[in-house]
């Protein structure tokens, strides 16, 4: 059965460690995740944006999740990321997912209270956990392109939370989507999430934390892509926010990246094969791979 993801969060916040978000898309993504999350003992968060809705369908989506909670041995929660559509909310509470992201943080403060207050109305009926997200996060999500980041403020949050009742907070301190996320040194705002940690109670939430590692973007490279001027998250930046109080933290862009990487490397080192289980089971290798040195770096090892 699926896992709420409230409970897994809360346990990862009483015990100083986060639990990885991976954006899933297909079933070789969910396969790879899940097979680390087993490896290494570790609670997950699958997580579906409208964009993998529209691609997979949600069904199809919730049963390749449930399915592998089915499987597995570890808690695998399946969650709504960055929901902006109503009907696409309301189907994911509907099917069972373990929690939704309501955002509306492109809205002024009194429509993102308005909107988030009603998704948790409806979520809680059903026991499902709600995600808010206040301060604006930049780059690309759903291809529309965000320039600013409005860094989250830390009295803004806290009453935010007390009037919304939502479960985990995604704040802003400087990440963006994408794997072009700093214009300069990649540094995150240490001192205003510790700032919001002193005001808000409920679980903290790090979107736009790939990490975009450079021998990856190396092999990219080296088989074809042009990949430049591309900046991830230090993990050095990942494993302060973790100490001042981040818990979930989100990832697609590095799975994106091994996943295409390893298809162009199967391609061209076997320009004869057709066979798409030959290039997609290296695919899956590679998401295995990855999401294994997240859970190292998130400290989520034998945490189930
Ligand atoms: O936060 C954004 C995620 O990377 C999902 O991206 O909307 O292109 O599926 P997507
Ligand atoms: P990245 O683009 O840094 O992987 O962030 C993904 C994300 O925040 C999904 O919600
Ligand atoms: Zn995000």
């Amino acid at each position: 059965m699926l896992t709420n993801t409230k409970i897994i969060l809360k346990k990862a916040q009483a015990n100083h460690y986060a639990i990885g978000h991976f954006n899933i898309n297909n079933l070789e993504l969910v396969q790879g995740i899940v097979q680390a999350a087993n490896n290494l003992n570790s609670p997950i968060i699958l997580a579906t944006s409208e964009g993998a809705v529209k691609y997979a369908g949600i069904n199809f989506l919730y049963q390749l999740a449930a399915t592998a909670s089915e499987l597995s041995k570890v808690p695998i929660a399946l969650h709504l990321d960055h929901g902006k559509d109503l009907n696409v909310i309301k189907q994911a509470i509907q099917l069972g997912y373990s929690s939704v992201m309501i955002d509306a943080s492109h809205e002024t403060i009194e429509k993102n209270i308005q909107l988030t207050k009603k998704v948790v109305r409806l979520a809680h009926q059903k026991g499902i956990s709600v995600e808010a997200e206040l301060g604006t996060i930049g780059g690309v999500e759903d291809s529309i392109k965000s320039k600013n980041i409005l860094y989250t403020d830390p009295q803004k949050a806290q009453e935010f939370v007390q009037k919304t009742g939502c479960d985990f907070l995604a704040i802003a301190i400087g990440t963006s989507h994408g794997a072009y996320k700093f214009p300069g040194k990649a540094k995150l705002h240490q001192q205003l999430l510790q700032e919001i940690k002193q005001k808000v109670t409920i679980p903290l939430v790090l979107h736009g934390a790939s990490t975009v590692p450079l021998s990856l973007v190396n092999q990219a490279n080296h088989y074809g892509a042009k990949l430049t001027h591309f900046h991830g998250v230090p993990e050095s930046e990942i494993k302060q926010a973790i100490r001042n109080g981040i818990c979930k933290i989100n990832t697609d862009t590095d799975l994106r990246i091994a996943f295409t990487t390893a298809i162009r490397q199967s391609l061209t080192n076997n320009p004869q094969e057709f066979d798409p289980r030959s290039y997609l089971a290296e695919a899956r290798n590679s998401i295995q791979h990855i999401v294994e040195q997240k859970i190292k770096l998130f400290g989520s090892v034998n945490k189930k």
